[in-house]
């Protein structure tokens, strides 16, 4: 076991699921989703979800409609309203950094966790998709730029929320002695996701993020970016967790989930995940070094746009329990979930899989407790 990965061994797998702000369900297929992007239908899911024992929901962000149907519901708005209707789960929203200030982020933020008592939190994205950017007149940045951006806004959001008076003189951001009261009262500061796996997103997460969420794969692909990321993290003196989409089909037998696979697959959009295919040029593929997310991923990983097979968590519930497992070993701290009946398979998750992860875990801490 290399070291970067070892001190995380002892904390529980953490689980989240995706908010469904946006329309058209979690696959670009014409299978039946069971699945609402209305608001009463995702009050429904957060309490379901609470109660399941998921620890997050994520909300993403969107404003103009592609490989899915045409139609979202804002991020940031839609998270606070489902932080008013739960008591423990914590919710992330998706911050486009292009899109927003830090200052106006980290007041809203501030206010929004005194409202949840700390339940605010939030995912930094950079931009993939530049049609978004062109439609709205946001200037469009080139891939590395846009996390230099990033990173510039995340050290102004650390700032402002921990520092008594920011002065913060940057390329894209100046603040002159600003002063935000009342501050958050999750210490240090909301936690701070971040999604991409690009070179430059695995920088700026090793030296300012608290978790690296990357799109699903394989254990030997997501285990080698674990190891990179906690790797630079300790560079730092920091920890970093680590967050792994996965669409999650879980069944009584894995025939049954397979199928299920299968017939997602065969009433693919091949139209539309072409048109993905081409939109995600722009991410990690586009650097020189051609890393990051979608770089490797071919027509049938696309048809779930954040590589949610390639985890494959699809199985009976104790062959998903064991990769969750496998994953952990791994260097994945949390698992972010989609489903195709989202409501209804969140209640299955969490009555079939997640007390069979937490035995599981239980006997390997007996096997081979970590030592402090
Ligand atoms: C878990 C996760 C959530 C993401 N959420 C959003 C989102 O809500 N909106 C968005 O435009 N991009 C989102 N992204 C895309 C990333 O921010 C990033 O642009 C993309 O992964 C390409 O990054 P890379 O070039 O560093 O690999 C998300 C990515 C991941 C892994």
């Amino acid at each position: 076991m290399p070291d970067a990965l070892a001190p995380y061994l002892d904390e529980p797998v953490r689980f989240a699921y995706w908010v469904s702000n946006l329309s058209g369900g979690q696959v670009v297929s014409q299978i039946e989703q069971r699945t609402s992007w209305d608001f009463d239908y995702n009050v429904k899911l957060a309490r379901a979800a609470e109660k399941a024992g998921f620890d997050f929901a994520l909300s993403a962000t969107r404003f103009v409609g592609g490989y899915r149907a045409d139609g979202q519901h804002e991020a940031s708005t839609f998270a606070m309203s489902l932080l008013n209707a739960t008591e423990r789960l914590n919710v992330i929203v998706a911050i486009m950094t292009g899109f927003w200030h830090p200052a106006v982020v980290a007041k809203i933020g501030a206010t929004a966790d005194h409202i949840s008592k700390g339940r605010w939190h939030l995912n930094i994205v950079s931009g993939w998709f530049k049609h978004e950017f062109d439609v709205l007149g946001v200037p469009w940045l080139d891939h590395d730029e846009r996390y230099r951006r990033s990173t510039e806004f995340i050290k102004v959001l650390k700032g402002i929320w921990t520092e008594d008076e920011l002065t913060f003189h940057g390329d894209y951001y100046n603040i002159d002695r600003w002063h935000l009261n009342p501050k958050p009262t999750f210490k240090p500061h909301p936690l701070i996701f971040q999604g991409g796996s690009s070179t430059a997103a695995r920088r700026m997460a090793a030296e300012h993020s608290d978790w690296y969420f990357t799109n699903g794969g394989s254990v030997e692909e997501l285990r080698s970016q674990a190891l990179q990321v906690k790797t630079g993290a300790a560079g730092f003196g920091r920890r970093l967790r680590v967050g792994a989409n996965a669409f999650i089909i879980a069944r009584d037998t894995e025939a049954e989930a397979r199928e299920v696979h299968a017939e997602i697959l065969a009433k693919a959009d091949p139209a539309a995940v072409a048109g993905f295919a081409e939109a995600v040029k722009q991410a990690g593929q586009a650097t020189r070094d051609g890393v990051g997310n979608w770089a490797k991923s071919t027509a049938a990983d696309l048809v779930q746009p954040n590589d949610g097979f390639k985890t494959n968590l699809i199985g009976s519930p104790e062959q998903v329990a064991l990769r969750i497992l496998e994953l952990k070993r791994n260097g994945i701290d949390l698992v972010l979930a989609g489903f195709l009946h989202f409501h209804e398979e969140v209640d299955y998750f969490g009555r079939r899989v997640l007390p069979l992860v937490r035995e599981l875990e239980a006997e390997a801490a007996r096997r081979a407790p970590v030592l402090a």
